[in-house]
């Protein structure tokens, strides 16, 4: 595979932290392809999340968990192509992590090298995970974590369900949030939980914790790109819109059949050596 092309990126974790000690909110938006990476790159977004969510918004998979190591780094490569200069965070799929520290390391080495990402993003915070944070960290890769609903658990959740909300939960979330932060992660994402969670943990660590469904109170925020931008049939509760990509697609894609099927298109400008 051709190595993707990166410049130093402008933020670095350090600088994050940093951020966070200020109290300057840090913006977080996923990206998928190069199309998307140019969007982003002409914004004052702070940085990207190649999500497995691509699994969902790209692929049209029902879940993340038939997202591939191989659709990861492609899908990686291609943002970084777009956002040579944007600190990029790539998501280890479902089972590139979970058998051992070996494999996880290996992976994580395969989105930084091949997939030219900075850091890499894995989910949950059970001792087998804090092992696996502790291996990669070990390696050089910087590690952000996932905490709360995590999509990876949707067969143990039972479903999309909001995470945290029994005070068992709630303790047994922040002491994992607290490990991973003890394990060397520099990054915490938070999805699906109370707000008060979210704020709590967000209070109690040092390390940037960027909030997805988790209340106004995290450093940072991140959305799905699809999601923000409208693309999405049935956004979850904790998604802005704040465009309306589908429907203006659908109708530009409808003038263009349009235009065909009565002649206006092509036009006199569309064509080579028009015939008079
Ligand atoms: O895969 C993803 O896009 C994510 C975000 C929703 C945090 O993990």
């Amino acid at each position: 595979m051709a190595t993707a092309k990166r410049t130093e990126p402008a933020l670095r974790p350090q600088t994050m932290a940093a951020m966070k000690a200020k109290g300057s909110k840090l913006v977080m938006i996923t990206a998928y392809d190069y199309a998307s990476a140019r969007c982003v790159v002409a914004t004052s977004v702070d940085l990207i999340l190649v999500g497995d969510s691509l699994g969902m918004v790209v692929l049209g998979y029902p879940d993340t968990l038939k997202v591939t190591m191989g659709d990861m780094i492609s899908h990686c490569a291609a943002v970084r192509r777009g956002a040579p200069d944007k600190y990029i965070i790539a998501d280890m799929p479902y089972m590139s992590y979970h058998l051992d520290t070996c494999q996880a390391k290996a992976n994580a080495a395969r989105l930084i090298v091949d997939g030219a990402a900075d850091a890499v993003k894995l989910e949950g915070g059970g001792d087998s995970r804090l092992e696996v944070i502790r291996a990669i960290v070990d390696c050089e890769i910087p590690v952000c974590a996932h905490l709360g609903l995590t999509p990876q658990s949707i067969h143990r959740f039972g479903g999309y369900k909001v995470q945290g909300k029994t005070p068992g939960d709630h303790t047994r979330l922040l002491s994992q949030a607290l490990a991973i932060q003890e394990a060397g992660a520099f990054m915490l994402v938070v999805e699906g939980i109370p707000e008060q969670l979210g704020k709590e943990i967000s209070a109690s660590l040092h390390i940037p914790v960027i909030g997805i469904g988790a209340g106004r109170f995290t450093d940072g925020q991140v959305l799905v790109f699809h999601d923000l931008l409208g693309m999405t049939p049935q956004p979850a509760k904790f998604v802005q819109t704040y465009a309306t990509i589908h429907d203006q697609s659908v109708s530009a894609i409808e003038r263009y059949a349009t235009e065909v099927r009565t002649g206006a298109f092509p036009s006199v400008r569309n064509i080579y050596y028009p015939i008079n």
